[in-house]
């Protein structure tokens, strides 16, 4: 199959043709003949920060909703994060979710797994026997009032992959106790800070080996302008543009995907989901100048790929699957909470002008057009040890 289009190639948007074979780009020339595809051919998303819940909080979000408002977002992989109930901090549950995620996922899966006072000492012969099986991308995400320092010292000893920290404690939750831990993790060893809200914080994993990643929600919206709780909270307007300024030293956007029924965020649960709305915000905010259309492939498609070793994904060139997000620049529309797809059925940027993806390609296959899905639930991959992943 050959498809032919707008496509960001090589750090541009240029006009050439992808040749595509098992779902892998085989050829990208000028001078091919194929099918027209009209709009912007962007790599579809990768979110690494999404949290699926399923287990006993299907109530909130399962996997099947959750890849499903993914892909309306223009995502084609997502790494899931092991708070669930009950956690991904044994083998067992591990293998439990990857067989849920099999039969139900949209888009392809990922899930890193747990570390815990508990299971530090086990964490490599875990992995051992994971990866006999799957790749997990990471270690984490480790909860520093949970994990202390020393677990997270010899959690490092131990295994060699990416471990992933919230550098908060959401007991203090101020920006000090977030420098102050980046500082922390940051003498034990190299790290991927989730979340980071913070310009301090930011420059601080900028002059290190350490990767950064930053939601929407902390570059968009400042302490006052939302009534629900989030960690880390959101920041003063000051911090806000301080973050903001330093936009181009961040390695990751990724939602924090955190769906909570209206009801228990009325009770304090904290997060928001974000997972579907992200590119289609960013892609706006391109098209009015405010973000280079390269920061936003770079921190959501390359980035995320490099960093967390997903060879095949994030790039539109040969060798990479053929997974793309395509948006129509004119079609830009206000945010509507009940055209959304995850259970949360609220959002924080309701009103909030976007340009959702037109079309989704996975592995070359049209997985949606206008606003219609065109595969079920399990057409996803879960992301393996040994395979072309
Ligand atoms: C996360 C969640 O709901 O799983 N919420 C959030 O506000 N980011 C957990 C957490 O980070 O506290």
């Amino acid at each position: 199959m050959i498809l032919c289009g707008e496509f960001f190639y090589h750090g541009r948007i240029v006009y050439c043709c992808v040749e595509i074979e098992d779902g892998l780009i085989v050829n990208v020339k000028r001078d091919l003949k194929g099918k027209e595809v009209k709009g912007v051919i962007l790599p579809a998303g990768i979110d690494v920060h999404v949290h699926f819940r399923d287990f006993k909080e299907s109530h909130k979000e399962t996997i099947e909703s959750g890849s499903l408002s993914a892909l309306y977002g223009g995502v084609c992989l997502v790494v899931d994060q092991p708070n669930t109930n009950p956690p991904i901090v044994d083998v067992d549950t591990y293998f439990k979710r990857m067989e849920i995620a099999k039969r139900k996922t949209f888009i392809d899966y990922s899930l890193n797994l747990g570390l815990t006072e508990d299971n530090v000492d086990e964490i490599d012969k875990m992995l051992n026997v994971i990866e006999r099986v799957y790749r997990v991308p990471a270690v984490g995400e480790v909860f520093l009032n949970k994990v202390g320092y020393d677990t997270l010292k010899k959690a490092k000893s131990k295994i060699r992959k990416l471990i992933t920290v919230h550098a908060e404690d959401p007991n203090e939750g101020d920006v000090e106790s977030e420098i102050k831990a980046v500082e922390n993790c940051l003498k034990i060893g190299d790290f991927h800070f989730c979340h980071i809200s913070t310009a301090d914080a930011l420059n601080l994993i900028y002059d290190s080996s350490s990767t950064s990643e930053v939601t929407p929600h902390h570059l968009l919206f400042s302490k006052n302008d939302v009534p629900f709780d989030v960690n880390p909270p959101l920041r003063e307007i000051k911090d806000r543009v301080e973050l903001i300024k330093n936009f181009w030293k961040i390695d990751i956007l990724a939602s924090d995907h955190a769906p909570h029924t209206l009801e228990e965020k009325r009770e304090g649960a904290p997060g928001f989901p974000g997972v579907e709305t992200l590119y289609p915000i960013f892609f706006y905010m391109v098209k009015r100048g405010y973000v280079r259309i390269n920061d936003l492939v770079e921190k959501f498609a390359i980035n995320p790929a490099r960093i967390f070793g997903f060879d095949r994904y994030g790039e539109i060139d040969v060798g990479k699957y053929a997974n793309f997000a395509v948006f129509d620049p004119k079609m830009e529309r206000p945010i509507r909470a009940k055209e959304l797809h995850s259970k949360a059925g609220w959002t924080i940027y309701e009103n909030l002008m976007a340009i959702f993806p037109k079309e989704v390609y996975i592995r070359g296959e049209k997985v949606l057009e206008d606003g219609e899905v065109l595969v079920d639930g399990g057409f996803g991959r879960v992301i393996r040890k040994n395979s072309k992943f």
